[in-house]
């Protein structure tokens, strides 16, 4: 498939991980490498607005510079919530539909679920998710499946273990419905019954006939994994504390995890981390999740080039 033909396919608006195929994702992948690095003008004039109700470091930053790259400009508020009219009242939709007379492209980062969707059905230019409560996240999804492809030399067949909070954190959600695409994927779900993986996930990735397994403990699947996807325990989320600090500290990965880890594997995050990874793992080159943060660029430069050249 040519980035044309992928380009007539896109929906237009990037929402959940649901929409890609492999097709998509190949031409996506190819993209992203051929534009690494590069910086011209081929998105001159184009206006992208970025609408973050949520903090953000990465997937704010790595958008604009991806835009800034191409030769495209920025427009954005970086704490929508208080410092845009949703403080007097304004609704998200009124939002969305002014800066869509303003932008040729809206990168919303919000608190709820559903959200983006929201946004998309009144927006009229594309509006890409940068995350919506614990809703999904696809865009760092997207960057996660090319660092797999990129560091192992393939996705087909891999086994994943997702490990941290399961329940809120939209990353893994949305990377573990890309990676059901892949035949022979297996995938393992390693956290305290608090923060386990939904069922809502479970079921689709069961129907589409992925092998999935939960445990409590990391070193009950240590021995069977490509790639631990290490994930944040969601503060933000917990109405309860307590619940909060027994989710915590659960899942930890340190010098005695890695020790176990096989040579092979790799450690991801989508980031930022806590102490749910200790700083001694940074040296070890196994230790992914900054060459995966930085894969962020190439993959958003492919993304706005498909959506907006
Ligand atoms: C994640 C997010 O915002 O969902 N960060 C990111 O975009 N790289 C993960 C997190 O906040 O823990």
């Amino acid at each position: 498939m040519t980035a044309t033909t992928a380009r007539n396919r896109m929906l237009g608006h990037v929402i959940t991980a649901e929409q890609f195929d492999r097709d998509l994702l190949d031409v996506l992948f190819a993209r992203a490498t051929a534009l690494a690095g590069v910086r011209d003008d081929r998105l001159a004039h184009r206006i992208m607005a970025t609408l973050f109700y949520e903090p953000s470091t990465r997937t704010r930053l790595s958008f604009e510079s991806a835009m800034l790259r191409l030769g495209g400009a920025v427009i954005g508020t970086e704490a929508a919530r208080t410092f845009s009219s949703a403080i007097k009242g304004e609704t998200l939709e009124d939002t969305v539909r002014m800066v869509s007379t303003y932008a040729d492209l809206i990168l919303l980062r919000h608190d709820e679920a559903g959200a983006a969707a929201r946004a998309a059905e009144v927006a009229s230019v594309p509006v890409v998710n940068a995350g919506d409560g614990p809703g999904e996240h696809p865009t760092q999804a997207l960057l996660d499946l090319y660092t797999i492809e990129r560091e192992l030399g393939h996705v087909e067949g891999v086994r994943v273990a997702f490990c941290g909070d399961l329940r809120f954190g939209r990353t893994a959600r949305s990377l573990a419905l890309l990676l059901a695409l892949y035949p022979g994927v297996r995938l393992a779900f390693v956290a305290p019954p608090v923060i386990q993986v939904g069922g809502d996930i479970l079921s689709r990735l069961e129907a589409r006939g992925v092998e999935c397994r939960l445990a409590e403990q990391l070193t009950d699947v240590i021995d069977d994994v490509d790639v631990v996807y290490q994930t944040r325990v969601q503060k933000e989320r917990f109405t309860d504390p307590l619940e909060y600090e027994q989710a915590r500290t659960a899942i930890r990965i340190d010098g005695a995890i890695m020790r176990q880890l096989p040579a092979t594997a790799i450690v991801m995050h989508p980031l930022p981390r806590v102490d749910e990874i200790a700083p001694e793992v940074d040296s070890d080159p196994r230790a992914a999740y900054f060459r995966q943060a930085a894969n962020g660029v190439a993959i958003r430069m492919a993304l706005l080039e498909m959506l907006l050249a």
